[in-house]
């Protein structure tokens, strides 16, 4: 973050009380709650967290509510539950028997809708279809797949048979899903012909047989007829859902699964060129994402909820599926692009559909404000009454456009502060309680202890800069990297280890501030991962791909702050020799495109800059740093001793 970013929001000082409307039917409905809910939980955190689970339905109580093993969690041990019943089964027996849980609609504009009854149907079939095959509990189920109900079908169909999913985003390419498949060792593959966006067929099936030619633990390929476009079916591996599915009964009872049985892997960017699979576990992941949906988006049974993440991320996972459905709400899930076919779709999903609840990014909001208010303004946005952020900071100008343009200057405005790793929000304001200001995410939520520390672990003063961690275990938490537990204590349990004074702290890899109120203000990553349109891309998996081109010998990628998409990525790369007739501008391109194929579309580098060498240390290390302070056009601050040619930085500059 830039110098200039971190003083506007140091200045911000405007202040937003709930409205006493909002707050009179709040689930959280004054600060006094909120902070008698803090008071219980920091009396007994694990007991208040026991309280929550509580709520929700178990086949067999837990024994113990957790177990901390440094840096192992285990919450609710000896429980049994089920993720899909309590999602499903548990409102049929209710009047949301018959409510719309899903309410979709096509990037071209065919709309359906799914009741409890028939999602329910649905995933009991699906679960059916996935025995048929030979998915038994335990097995990885990878899904590859666009924002279709489909795709919350083979999600709850695989928590309700134990099988773990591992849902790969439709924009990645063919190579990130064949690593994230390999890596899991998926036995299965859920797939659909192709998926739309702005008008055009992704190709979702000619992507995944190019992954499959070398993925050996597949033993299936289960295709969605979607588009209906033409695909190769490779006879025996390949099946199409809609056949499997007419053959499934309806009826399936849900498994009794361990509280930490493995629900899902979610692969994510980290500081090294390999993306880590996060593993998160059933119960206690379930209690924390109903539990903050509940609170974080008060929600209602009259709600129309609108989260416009895919679900290849983990806000889709955990704030379009799961917490949603745990609470009984009505989802509205639509398929395509934001400015298909014009830049006020959202707004017209909004009014046609009555949506209540509107949870987005903040590079969303920035698009939206650069794409013109006329946008917005040609439609009735009367029905929200709550408006939401996650995934960046969020600048206070367009925190002001969204809270006056889209919110009408009434609508609370959650920022919610969360990682894949966390599973579930943990900095976010109460809405019928909590007082916001522009850019900060405020405080931690009732059962959550973070705090703002310095290197060694001391306590940061109010606004002083340090570093975000976690200080107690938090239900949803993950429970390792998958395969690989020595990097889940390297990346998350090496700065803070359990001491004599604590019980080891997880370090979020976010630097941030605390002001004088408690509020979090957080300033940005301080490793090697850049957020990019609310995604977040580790720069080594960019610079591996860049050097995996036969031209370049060396790479690295830095950020540069941009308007709309929080940061643009910048690659510096040393060429062996240019390619026979090929010009720099068409390498560049070249280069672009390579990474697109690589890793996905996401990762294509904004610019690349050709150099004769990278400023490197004496032991051979890339600065990065000075590469950021060219690219961000900032004075090289900071020790240059240790450069091994200072030349270098002369003619980069
Ligand atoms: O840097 C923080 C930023 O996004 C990172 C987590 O990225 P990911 O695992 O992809 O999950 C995104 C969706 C939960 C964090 O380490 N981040 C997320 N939410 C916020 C945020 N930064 C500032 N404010 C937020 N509300």
């Amino acid at each position: 973050m830039t110098q200039e970013r971190i003083s506007s929001v140091l200045s911000e000082e405007r202040r937003f009380p709930p409205s006493k409307a909002f707050s009179a039917s709040a689930h959280v409905g004054s600060e006094r709650e909120r902070k008698a809910l803090v008071g219980q939980a920091d009396a007994d955190v694990v007991a208040f967290w026991e309280e929550r689970a509580k709520e929700l339905a178990w086949f067999s109580p837990w024994k113990k509510p957790l177990v901390w093993k440094y840096p192992h969690a285990k919450w609710f041990v000896g429980g049994t539950t089920n993720l899909a019943m309590n999602c499903l089964d548990r409102h049929l027996g209710s009047a949301r028997r018959n409510k719309a849980a899903i309410i979709w609609e096509s990037e071209a504009g065919e709309e359906r809708t799914y009741t409890y009854y028939q999602l329910h149907r649905e995933v009991c079939k699906a679960a059916n279809m996935l025995l048929s095959l030979g998915v038994s509990t335990g097995d990885v189920v990878a899904i590859y797949m666009g924002m279709v109900p489909e795709a919350t079908i083979a999600m709850l169909a695989c928590a309700r048979i134990g099988a773990t999913h591992n849902v790969v985003f439709g924009g990645f390419s063919s190579e990130a899903l064949r690593e994230r498949i390999n890596d899991s060792k998926a036995k299965v593959l859920i797939t659909q012909d192709g998926v739309m966006r702005r008008g055009e067929v992704v190709e979702l099936k000619l992507a995944a047989d190019a992954a499959l030619q070398k993925c050996k633990t597949i033993k299936h390929a289960i295709v969605l007829r979607h588009t209906g476009d033409n695909v190769p079916m490779k006879s025996r591996r390949d099946i199409w859902w809609h056949e499997r599915m007419a053959d499934a009964s309806a009826e399936h009872e849900p498994l009794a699964l361990d509280a930490e049985h493995p629900l899902f892997i979610l692969y994510t960017s980290g500081s090294t060129g390999k993306p880590k699979g996060i593993l998160h576990t059933t119960g206690g992941y379930m209690t924390q994402v109903a539990y903050t949906t509940k609170v974080v988006f008060d929600l209602r049974d009259d709600d129309v909820y609108f989260c416009t993440a895919d679900i290849g991320w983990i806000t889709g996972h955990s704030y379009v599926v799961y917490g949603p459905l745990l609470n009984g709400a009505t989802i509205m899930m639509y398929e395509g692009a934001p400015n298909w076919p014009n830049p006020d779709r959202f707004w017209d999903i909004i009014e046609r559909h009555g949506v209540t609840i509107f949870y987005t990014a903040p590079t969303a909001i920035r698009s939206f404000m650069k794409w013109g208010d006329h946008w917005p303004e040609q439609h009735d946005l009367s029905s929200l009454r709550l408006l939401g952020t996650v995934g960046e900071p969020i600048n206070p100008e367009a925190w002001m456009w969204y809270h006056n343009t889209i919110g009408g200057g009434r609508c609370p405005i959650v920022d919610t502060w969360w990682q894949t790793e966390t599973g579930a929000i943990m900095v976010s304001p109460l809405p019928g309680a909590t007082t916001t200001t522009p850019g900060t995410a405020t405080k931690p939520l009732p059962g959550i202890k973070v705090d703002v520390v310095h290197k060694d672990g001391t306590s940061c003063k109010a606004n002083e800069g340090g570093l975000l961690v976690v200080q107690h275990p938090w239900p949803s938490m993950l429970r390792t990297v998958f395969g690989d537990d020595e990097r889940y204590r390297k990346t998350y349990w090496s700065d803070y280890p359990k001491s004599r004074q604590h019980p080891g702290w997880y370090f979020t890899g976010d630097g941030a501030r605390k002001d004088k109120s408690g509020n979090i203000w957080i300033i940005g990553r301080v490793d090697d991962v850049v957020n990019v349109s609310g995604h977040r891309l580790g720069t080594a998996e960019i610079e591996s791909a860049l050097v995996s081109h036969p031209a370049v010998a060396e790479a690295a990628v830095v950020a540069r702050p941009d308007a709309i998409k929080g940061n643009a990525l910048v690659a510096f790369v040393t060429i062996k020799a240019l390619p026979k007739n090929t010009k720099r501008s068409v390498l560049a391109e070249q280069l672009r495109v390579h990474v697109a194929k690589e890793i996905g579309p996401i990762a294509r580098p904004d610019d690349i800059r050709f150099a004769e060498a990278l400023p490197k240390t004496r032991s051979g290390k890339i600065m990065r740093r000075l590469l950021r302070e060219i690219v961000t056009g900032a004075a090289t601050t900071g020790d240059t001793t240790t450069l091994e040619d200072a030349a270098v930085l002369e003619r980069l500059r």
